[in-house]
């Protein structure tokens, strides 16, 4: 339970636009799995959802977008230790070791093939990268080792339980824990955006989980729900149109 106020929420059952979602927002909501998530699809299909990601991140300046918003996070700190959760493609965290000449990053997701894919890359061989698999749920390293965790375009995925587990986990296993993800636009714009996707997901992997990261994403006002349950502190930016900024830290 989390407890806004006086009023005790469940969070297992919150809508993805918070606990006073409007009745319109609830139905812009699914259960459906994107093919990342399912263990049913063939790993070239994921791989191509992968590729894209990587691949328009790159094209429209989300990479960068991204990895300067994780930079302003650590300005004060000489040589960071910098975490990436569901790395996918690892697209961030080169920008990062570009940009930075000291930072460290552990560069990690829970799905295997990304893992193997990120090693047998570039990054793989970086001095100051270490590639490994690891679930955002369960983080395998001591209490604040590293100064920054990322999560980019991927919290979406966790249900409301294991989402808030992120939050704390990720507050505990870092000093700083950065989530970006899609924003969760107010119903009719919802529309606009699912109505401009929808008749190509049944042909474009990419496009199909598209649609359901959006149907999926967290409002401003549920993530606050979410931050609360798992004790931490939540700074929020952004939104409307462009992505959704937290930067949580663990109450102290
Ligand atoms: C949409 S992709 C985002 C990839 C990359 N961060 C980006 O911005 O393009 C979501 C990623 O989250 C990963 N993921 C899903 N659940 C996870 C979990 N519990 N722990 C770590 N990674 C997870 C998936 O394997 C996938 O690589």
């Amino acid at each position: 339970m989390a407890y806004m106020g006086s009023k005790a929420i469940d969070i297992e059952r919150m809508p993805r636009g918070g606990p006073n979602a409007s009745c319109l927002d609830r139905l812009l909501e699914t259960d459906r799995l994107e093919y990342l998530d399912r263990d049913d699809v063939d790993e070239g299909v994921k791989r191509s959802v992968i590729r894209a990601l990587e691949w328009t991140g790159e094209k429209f300046g989300q990479t960068e977008n991204f990895a300067r918003i994780a930079l302003d996070e650590v300005a004060d700190v000489a040589d960071p230790k910098i975490l990436e959760l569901g790395a996918g493609h690892g697209g961030l965290s080169r920008k990062l070791l570009d940009w930075h000449p000291t930072a460290e990053l552990t560069v990690t997701d829970i799905e295997a093939e990304s893992v193997a894919a990120m090693a047998a890359s570039d990054l793989g061989e970086h001095p100051r990268a270490t590639v490994r698999k690891m679930d955002a749920t369960a983080i395998d390293a001591p209490d604040s080792h590293f100064d920054l965790a990322v999560f980019a375009l991927s919290f979406h995925h966790l249900p409301p339980s294991l989402a808030a587990r992120v939050i704390a986990d990720g507050t505990r296993a870092a000093g700083k824990l950065l989530i970006i993800d899609l924003p969760r636009p107010p119903w009719p714009l919802h529309l606009v955006r699912l109505a401009t996707m929808l008749p190509f997901a049944p042909w474009i992997p990419f496009v199909h989980d598209g649609v359901i990261s959006s149907l999926r994403t967290y409002s401003p006002s549920a993530l606050r729900v979410l931050a609360e349950h798992a004790g931490a502190d939540v700074e929020l930016r952004g939104g409307l149109v462009s992505p959704q900024v937290v930067v949580a830290s663990a109450r102290r």
